[in-house]
């Protein structure tokens, strides 16, 4: 998110408008945590994770009393548009107040969920896969030596663009998803021819799979092979934060870049993405409203090349 905020005021330098930073989004918008910002105040953090500017779940901003407030003090500072970077609920609070008080806003997809439309990826997306990947590769070395059952689970409350990514590449077996049913009966069939010919597994689990949580599948899987020593890592917030991959640095500066340009030639309620290595623009209602599947060919992919 760094390397998008420091797009955002290097672009509007350029353009010649003046920005604020709003600390802690929305609830810092209500309780009036603007400062004036320029190009020096974002030298030196598009190596950082995490946001310079910080975040809030604001409870606040989902009452109209507190969107009112943040209205008032937006009016006071002569603030006349928003860039809000995050996901389904910054673009739902961005566009309910565009509703109510008519102030225009772009977004920029931040989250490592990449559950948005209207982009390929999201901003944070290629690093947290990497590190799932890195510690999935670290995890190996025990399961090997062990000759272990190791179920990993990733992030990915509503999706499983995480786990089917990063379980492509950590080589995992099987992967458990959200958008997929029936893997828990297709990876116990796998198991049982396998058996002999490969002593250790590595599963990826999303933790938002219908399946349960890594712990629960574990179980089960254990009851149907007490014989195996089946063990579980929850990779947790690790996923969230640390040194941005470069991909994701390009990204979020084309990205925060290219939503300042937008605001100037008059856009409104939208999220900009990029789909084909080519700019785009969705509606806020079509970036949360419209799902985005997991890719068919590569989760196709993942069982042919594992079985
Ligand atoms: O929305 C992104 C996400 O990373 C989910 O995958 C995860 O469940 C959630 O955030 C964790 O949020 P919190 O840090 O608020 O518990």
């Amino acid at each position: 998110m760094n390397a998008c905020i420091r797009a955002v005021i290097r672009a509007c330098a350029h353009y010649n408008v003046t920005i604020y930073g709003i600390h802690r989004g929305f609830q810092g918008l209500i309780e009036n945590d603007i400062r004036l910002m320029d190009s020096s105040s974002v030298a030196n953090i598009i190596q950082l994770g995490g946001t310079i500017l910080k975040t809030a779940r604001s409870k606040d901003f989902m009452t109209f009393e507190g969107r009112q407030l943040a209205h008032k003090n937006l009016i006071q500072w002569g603030i006349e548009g928003l860039i809000c970077i995050g996901g389904d609920g910054t673009y739902t609070g961005a566009m309910v107040f565009e509703q109510e008080f008519g102030l225009p806003s772009i977004g920029c997809p931040g989250t490592i969920d990449n559950d948005l439309s209207g982009t390929d990826s999201t901003i944070g997306y290629d690093t947290a896969i990497n590190t799932a990947m890195d510690a999935i590769d670290k995890i190996r070395d025990t399961a090997d030596a062990h000759n272990r059952v190791f179920f990993i689970e990733v992030m990915g409350r509503h999706s499983g663009h995480i786990a089917l990514h990063a379980g492509i590449a950590g080589g995992a077996e099987g992967i458990f998803i959200p958008e997929r049913k029936d893997e828990f009966e297709d990876i116990v069939k796998m198991y049982k021819k396998k058996m002999r010919k490969k002593e250790f597994s590595i599963f990826i689990v999303a933790e938002g799979d219908e399946e349960g949580y890594a712990y629960s599948i574990a179980k089960r899987f254990q009851n149907i092979y007490p014989e195996t020593d089946c063990k579980v890592a929850v990779l947790g917030h690790i996923q969230r934060g640390g040194k941005p991959s470069a991909n994701d640095r390009i990204l979020a500066s084309r990205l925060g870049a290219h939503a300042v340009k937008a605001l100037i030639d008059g856009k409104r309620n939208m999220a900009v993405g990029v789909i084909n290595n080519h700019i785009n623009f969705a509606e806020f209602k079509d970036a949360i409203g419209n799902k985005k599947d997991i890719e068919e060919n590569l989760w196709n992919l993942n069982t042919i090349i594992t079985r």
